[in-house]
Parts: C-alpha cells; sequence; structure tokens
C-alpha cells in the first residue's frame, strides 16, 4: 500500500451548493427557493485552520453543518480523508465522524441539560463503541479531555446550569476532543462569552492545536478572531466566495470591496485582548 503523500488534505470542499425550497409567498405564487450556499471549494491540510467569515445570512453555518454531515448538499462533495461523508451512512459514518467534531456557538443550547458531564462528554465515544466496554475506561478518558480543558474530574458528576457561559464551552472542547479527531468544525464558538473569556477559550483552542495537531475549521464574524487563530481565510457573501487565501494575505490587501467593508467594521483591529499575554 501507497503511504499517504504529506501534503494529503484533511478535507476537500468541491462546489458545494445548498438550496432550501421557500414557502409559497401565496395560494398563486409558485414555491421559491433560496440558493444559501453556491459553488464554495476549498481544501484544508492537517494541522492548519481556515476561518469562514461573513455578514449574518452568508451561508457559514450553513457550510459547517454540511461539512459536518448533519445537513445534506443540493450539489457538491466534502471529502475527509479522501472519504465522500454524504455517500458514507451507519456505523461507517459515525467511525468517520470521529475524525471530525464539531463545537456550537451556544454553550447554553448545546449542552443537554438533563444530562450529567460525564454523559454529554462521553456521548461521541458511547456512539461508537459498544455498550460491553468499560464504563471505567470511558470515565478515564472522560477525566483526561477534562483536564486538557482545564477543568475538574469532579465536574464530571455535575449538571451544565452549574457552569458558566465559558466553562460550558470548555465541555463542549472536552466533548468535541473524546475521539481525538483531527479536525474540529467551531461555529462561532467565542460569540456568545463575554469578552475577558473569549481570550481564554480561544487560548485554550491555539494550545490543543499546538498540542494535538488539530486543523479547525473556524466560522466566525469577528474577523479580529479569524485573524489570530486562522492561517487561510475564505469570504462568503450572499453564499458565494468572493474571496479566499492567507489571512496574512487577506488582513494586509483585500481585493474585493465587500472584504474590505468588514475589516472596516472591526473596531481598534485587532482588540487588545487578543494580543496580551495570557498570565
Ligand atoms: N433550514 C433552512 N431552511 C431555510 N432557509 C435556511 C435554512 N437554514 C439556513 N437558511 C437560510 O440560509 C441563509 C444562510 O444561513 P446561515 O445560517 O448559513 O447564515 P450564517 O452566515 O451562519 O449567519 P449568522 O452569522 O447569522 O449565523 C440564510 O438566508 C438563512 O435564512
Ligand atoms: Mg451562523
Amino acid at each position: 500500500m501507497n503511504a499517504m503523500p504529506i501534503s494529503a488534505p484533511l478535507l476537500e470542499v468541491k462546489h458545494l451548493g445548498r438550496r432550501f425550497a421557500l414557502p409559497r409567498a401565496g395560494l398563486f405564487q409558485p414555491a421559491g427557493a433560496l440558493q444559501a450556499l453556491s459553488d464554495v471549494s476549498f481544501t484544508l491540510q492537517p494541522g492548519k485552520s481556515l476561518g469562514i467569515v461573513g455578514e449574518s445570512g452568508s451561508g457559514k453555518s450553513t457550510l459547517a453543518r454540511l461539512v459536518m454531515a448533519l445537513d445534506t448538499p443540493s450539489e457538491g462533495q466534502v471529502l475527509f480523508k479522501g472519504v465522500d461523508v454524504h455517500q458514507t451512512h451507519g456505523q461507517a459514518l459515525r467511525q468517520l465522524r470521529s475524525g471530525f467534531q464539531m463545537v456550537f456557538q451556544d454553550p447554553y443550547g448545546s449542552l443537554d441539560p438533563r444530562q450529567k458531564v460525564l454523559a454529554i462528554v462521553t456521548e461521541p465515544i458511547r456512539t461508537l463503541q459498544p455498550v460491553s466496554d468499560s464504563r471505567s475506561e470511558w470515565h478515564d478518558r472522560a477525566a483526561q479531555a477534562m483536564s486538557e480543558v482545564g477543568l475538574r474530574t469532579a465536574d464530571l458528576d455535575k449538571y451544565p446550569h452549574e457552569f458558566s457561559g465559558g466553562q460550558r464551552q470548555r465541555i463542549a472542547i472536552a466533548r468535541a476532543l473524546m475521539t481525538r479527531p483531527a479536525l474540529i468544525v467551531a461555529d462561532e464558538p467565542v460569540s456568545a462569552l463575554d469578552v475577558s473569556v473569549q481570550a481564554q477559550v480561544l487560548n485554550l483552542m491555539m494550545d490543543l492545536q499546538d498540542r494535538y495537531g488539530l486543523s479547525y475549521l473556524f466560522v466566525s464574524h469577528d474577523l479580529a478572531v479569524v485573524n489570530l487563530m486562522c492561517d487561510d481565510v475564505l469570504v462568503l457573501q450572499s453564499g458565494r466566495v468572493v474571496e479566499q487565501g492567507s489571512a496574512e494575505h487577506i488582513f494586509k490587501q483585500a481585493a474585493h470591496p465587500y472584504t474590505r467593508a468588514l475589516l472596516a467594521a472591526v473596531p481598534g483591529q485587532p482588540p487588545s485582548f487578543l494580543t496580551q499575554e495570557t498570565p
């Protein structure tokens, strides 16, 4: 068997599109459709981060959900390690999914309030492994994931409401780490958090990236955050890519007026909390 070339992409998105059917505006009106995403293509190499930016409604979350196979594309493909995620189903998809996990925007809505943290954090491996597998092994792995995100083993026995927003997002990150993924898709992971807490969570994400060679698909409307976190940037407007390239290039010499308008909206770029060293 040939070894995979070193530069083989982790993620390849090819001509991805998503159309949503719209309800009829009136009895005699034809049913409409909204093209939320059109012809989006990019590749992501192992250990790298790609920022997806654009105004509200530009298709960022639609793209993230398609990459995670939480939604089905109207056109195009998503290949994870060369395997088309939308042509993979059942247990094969669950196995493939262990390589890519998601962190959502809302740390309040994304954790089941009725479950203890142990159940929440072990959910990705419980769906992968047979029930006969040792529960103590799950507990040990959960305890390790908790310590990786700066929480305590005793926290596994608590409920989500006992934590702050930042701590909840750490729990969501611990859950994502459980399958030892190569890619984390993060949809606005810090935008629901206080500014002071945002920096801590972003620093944690960068530390984890260094430690495990993670790749991030990082969705954000905050260009200062993307500039800090990402190697490459893709700019979406009305579901289309208007600009893509290295973060350095985009932030220094954005060519498209839409990108320049987004950049102009960044207050005091970058905000001081992002450039400060954390003690
Ligand atoms: N399930 C759906 N059915 C119909 N339209 C949808 C659906 N999901 C998204 N849309 C529409 O697709 C477009 C893109 O939405 P999307 O959520 O991807 O935007 P976004 O860039 O993530 O915005 P935001 O920054 O506000 O989160 C919007 O016009 C939205 O209303
Ligand atoms: Mg969104």
